[in-house]
């Protein structure tokens, strides 16, 4: 037997990579193959240029050399990914790959054993936990041993007290997730992106954006102390009245389930006449039943049924990244969509990339169709995730090819088409104070498989404290900062295009 593996020193392989398990401790290490290979071939006499590789092997406890760590005086810290719910240990799956997140179990745990659970504070020995817990260590050791297996990794075993926001602690080791499912009509002839078929296939329109697809402003569709207690729709009325924008006819383009309209409405106090235009059917007639009041298209934001120079303000939020996007690459023939590609390049005067790269096509066709239907001094307003530089590129966790957006880009083909142009982070652009709550991915995940199994369902909302509807007793709920992810997206990919007509 290689010296390196010693009985409580495994060698595993997931998802390709090759990582040494310590049974023990629960400690983990993925390691290259290469330098698996140069250790096993070296050991047990280590060269001076492998000497860091040990002491980082050794940090881990993974060494076969030298005794097994003495388990009583480690300290046992919990995972980030463990809830414990009403008496019950719930444990995002290392077995299970889910896209888009983990899928949770439940472990069960007898009440000595759930006292002990609570006694793992980050500082204490396994031997004081213990004796918290009135176990007797043999007994501690054994459920932690359960607990710190690849199989559960609630738990793992370190040498010194735990800094609080261990990554380790935030994530498992299971299987890579498989892409979200695509369907043949997502995708046309050249490869672009073609979502119309999946849009007039949408339907339970009010609980889409929670199960299918959560946008920014769905997580904060309800009042949040990022935005002073107002949900987003508010804070965008808002913002364009103190921008000089707000104007007594607006056009929305792809509103969604309606939210961020009836609160933008609710803030005007009913004064403006909204026109919503929307591909989907099921969502546009969510929000006919959410808002009666306003007035609707059925219509594509790249064949906007709207005449030339008719609206003074038009806004789209976290829409543009369903548009056509297209591969393209400048060094081969440009056939069909890819077509409409190079001859915008030419005609905006954008550089194509070396070789074959996204460009948001639909994107650009929305900028035209706007450019056309906006009033002199007329304002538009859109926002996604994307970046000023980056290529655009398709988001996988998804059941549908939505793309991030090239916001340089659209910058130049704007200013090309006549409007004023500026880009603004979204966090920026809406005040979002970002030092404000919210519950992290993991712990809302977990939250949510619970509620489930108890036949409710929890909302994917930027829940605060405060908001989070009553459930029972939960321990190791993690909130954090607006810089991190919650059940919504990661707010600091979000841009926001300000555009206008010159009067
Ligand atoms: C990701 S959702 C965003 C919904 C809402 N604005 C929000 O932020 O929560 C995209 C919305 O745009 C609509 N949409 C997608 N493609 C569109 C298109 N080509 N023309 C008009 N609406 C479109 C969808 O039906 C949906 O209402």
């Amino acid at each position: 037997m290689n010296p390196l593996y010693a009985d409580h020193v495994q060698r595993l392989s997931v998802n390709g990579k090759t990582i040494l398990w310590n049974l023990l401790t629960g400690r983990h290490l993925p390691l290259s193959p290469e330098t698996l290979e140069s250790l096993e071939s070296c050991l047990p006499g280590f060269p001076p240029e492998l000497q860091g590789v040990v002491k980082r092997l050794r940090d881990h406890y993974m060494l076969a050399a030298g005794p097994p760590p003495p388990i009583a005086a480690l300290i046992p810290a919990r995972s980030r990914l463990a809830l414990l719910i009403a008496d019950k240990l719930w444990l995002a799956d290392p077995n299970q790959a889910r896209t888009g997140g983990h899928a949770w179990k439940k472990f069960p745990l007898s009440p000595e054993e759930i006292t002990l659970w609570r006694a793992c504070n980050g500082s204490r020995t396994t031997a004081a936990a213990a004796t918290v817990a009135g176990l007797a260590l043999d007994e501690a050791e054994a459920l932690l041993l359960r607990l710190s297996a690849p199989t559960t990794q609630a738990i793992q075993l370190r040498e010194r007290p735990l800094d609080r926001r261990d990554p380790a602690l935030e994530r498992i080791l299971c299987p890579d997730a498989l892409p979200g499912p695509r369907s043949s009509d997502q995708y046309g002839s050249t490869g672009e992106t073609t979502l119309e078929a999946w849009h007039q296939r949408i339907s339970a329109g009010e609980v889409h954006f929670d199960n299918v697809e959560t946008t920014v402003a769905h997580a904060f569709g309800l009042p949040h102390p990022a935005l002073g207690g107002q949900r987003y729709g508010e804070r965008l009325h808002d913002i364009f009245e103190d921008r000089g924008w707000l104007q007594d006819q607006v056009v929305e383009v792809g509103p969604g389930d309606g939210e961020l309209a009836e609160a933008f409405l609710t803030r005007s106090g009913g004064r403006v006449d909204y026109l919503r235009i929307d591909i989907a059917p099921e969502l546009l007639a969510t929000q006919r039943r959410r808002l009666p009041q306003t007035r609707e298209r059925l219509g594509s934001a790249t064949r906007l049924p709207l005449p030339d120079r008719s609206v003074a303000l038009l806004f789209s939020n976290e829409v543009i990244a369903d548009l056509s996007a297209v591969p393209y690459d400048a060094d081969l023939p440009a056939v069909g969509a890819a077509r409409d590609v190079a001859e915008r390049l030419r005609r905006y005067r954008i550089p194509a990339a070396s070789g074959t790269q996204l460009y948001n096509l639909g994107a650009w066709i929305f900028l035209e169709e706007i450019a056309r239907v906006l009033k002199p001094g007329g304002v538009a307003w859109l926002s996604e995730f994307g970046s000023p530089e980056d290529p655009p590129e398709e988001a996988v966790q998804l059941d549908h090819p939505e793309v991030s957006i090239h916001f340089g880009q659209l910058l130049v083909v704007a200013r090309a088409l006549g409007l004023e142009a500026a880009l603004e982070p979204m966090g920026e652009f809406l005040r979002f104070d970002a030092r404000a709550f919210q519950l992290w991915r993991g712990s809302y995940e977990g939250l949510r498989a619970w509620f489930r199994s108890e036949g409710r369902d929890l909302a994917a909302r930027a829940w605060t404290p405060e908001s989070l509807p009553p459930g029972g007793n939960v321990e190791g709920l993690l909130w954090v900062p607006l810089s991190e992810v919650g059940a919504g997206p990661l707010l600091s990919r979000f841009w926001c295009l300000c555009l206008r007509r010159r009067p």
